[in-house]
């Protein structure tokens, strides 16, 4: 009897031991590499270590419509993968209820050199960002709390959670930090442009000069690698008074920040129209335009601009032919972005 219970003991131990190794079995650790030539990135990667299963984990919340109100609207179907996760071909993106957001989705592609996030900079921390669209009433239309509830739910996502995490408890916290080590994940720096950077290839005569009136015009803002100096700017864009947005000024209250926005990455900007914060523009021919004719000053309109930045058609030509340079299409169809069981589900695909 007494050998028994020692058995039965022996037995819970066992048993037990197994539970404890499949949820503490420590994560597979994932390497970010950071492209050459290019700065360090600055998302805190301490206080979130990339691993293969919280990539998987924040890929699959990405792609998932559960994270909506009704189900329908995951974070993909503004962020698709052939528009460098921009909402392809949409001014305005649609959300939940057939409600439009006021600007345009920007393109997702690599946010760990990004400091702040949106057209006017008001989120400060990646891991946070996606509070505002699962909540916002014209996006996902959800709460968070309803979210965990759903994901708590389902066992694999349970499991998956404890994997990336140690234990199965879902918190916000945990679906921000692996919705960020998928998105960190989304680097770009395939294009010919970098080819022709790491001397494997090189510029036609078109692309070449293009790339000269870039250098002049264009780079100070959009400045290399990334293609952006992260600084807000106002080029003369005139006030939408339909959506009334003043840009950066909505954050900093700051009169001078007036209708400043983002200065957009142009990586990938082939596939990134429509352009601009509201999507005003449909073609780059129409952004030249604005440079060259359109644009209004105001008095905080940046000087480099302010006077309009002078371009001849042939010129135009040019610069097109070096910003097709910047299109990676191993990042816009590399498979480790999308999950195995995605299908593209025509709810998924919003277009006209
Ligand atoms: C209904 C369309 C829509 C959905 C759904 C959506 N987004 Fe967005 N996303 C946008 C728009 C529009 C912006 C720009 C918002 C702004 O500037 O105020 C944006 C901005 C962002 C940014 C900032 C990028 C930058 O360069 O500043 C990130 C990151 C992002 N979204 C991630 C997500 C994640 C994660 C989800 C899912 C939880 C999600 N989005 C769901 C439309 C959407
Ligand atoms: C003073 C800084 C500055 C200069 C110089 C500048 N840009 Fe921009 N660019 C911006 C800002 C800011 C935006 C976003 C404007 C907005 O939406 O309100 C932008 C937007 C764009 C866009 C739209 C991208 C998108 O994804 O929406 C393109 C394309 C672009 N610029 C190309 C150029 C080219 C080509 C030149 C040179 C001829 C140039 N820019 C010069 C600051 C600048």
């Amino acid at each position: 009897m007494k050998a028994s219970r020692y058995f039965f003991v022996l037995l819970l131990f066992i048993v037990a031991g197994t539970a404890f190794i499949q949820v503490n079995q420590p994560p597979t650790p994932l390497t970010f590499m950071v492209p050459q030539g290019w700065p360090q990135p600055v998302y805190d990667f301490k206080s979130n270590p990339l691993t293969q299963e919280g990539f998987e984990l924040g890929k699959k919340l990405f792609y998932d419509g559960q994270l909506s109100r009704d189900g329908n609207f995951a974070c993909a179907s503004c962020h698709q993968q052939f528009g460098a996760f921009n909402n392809y071909d949409h001014n305005l993106s649609h959300g939940i209820d057939n409600q439009l957001t006021t600007r345009n989705a920007p393109s997702l592609q690599n946010l760990a050199w990004q400091s702040n996030f949106m057209w006017d900079g008001s989120i400060a921390h990646l891991d946070q960002q996606f509070i505002f669209p699962l909540t916002a009433k014209n996006e996902m239309g959800e709460t968070v709390d309803s979210v965990i509830k759903k994901l708590s739910a389902d066992t694999t996502y349970t499991r998956m959670f404890a994997q990336a995490f140690g234990n199965g408890n879902i918190t916000g916290q945990k679906i921000g930090k692996a919705l960020s080590q998928f998105m960190v994940m989304l680097v770009s720096s395939n294009s010919k442009y970098d080819k022709v950077k790491r001397g494997q290839a090189s510029f036609n005569q078109s692309e070449a000069l293009g790339y000269d009136i870039f250098k002049n015009k264009c780079s100070s803002c959009h400045t290399e690698p990334m293609f952006t100096d992260n600084s807000f700017r106002n080029t003369g864009m005139q006030l939408d008074y339909s959506l009334n947005d003043l840009g950066r000024m909505n954050v900093t209250k700051d009169t001078a920040d007036f209708m400043k926005f983002r200065v957009p990455s142009l990586r990938n900007v082939q596939v990134t129209f429509p352009y601009g914060h509201d999507g005003r523009f449909y073609r780059l021919y129409d952004v030249m335009e604005h440079y060259r004719n359109n644009l209004v000053a105001v008095p905080n309109t940046d000087p480099l601009v302010k006077d309009k930045i002078p371009l001849t058609p042939y010129e135009i030509g040019r610069l097109t032919a070096f910003l097709n340079t910047l299109t990676d299409s191993s990042f816009l169809t590399n498979r480790m972005f999308v999950p195995d069981s995605f299908i593209i589900s025509p709810s998924l695909m919003h277009t006209h």
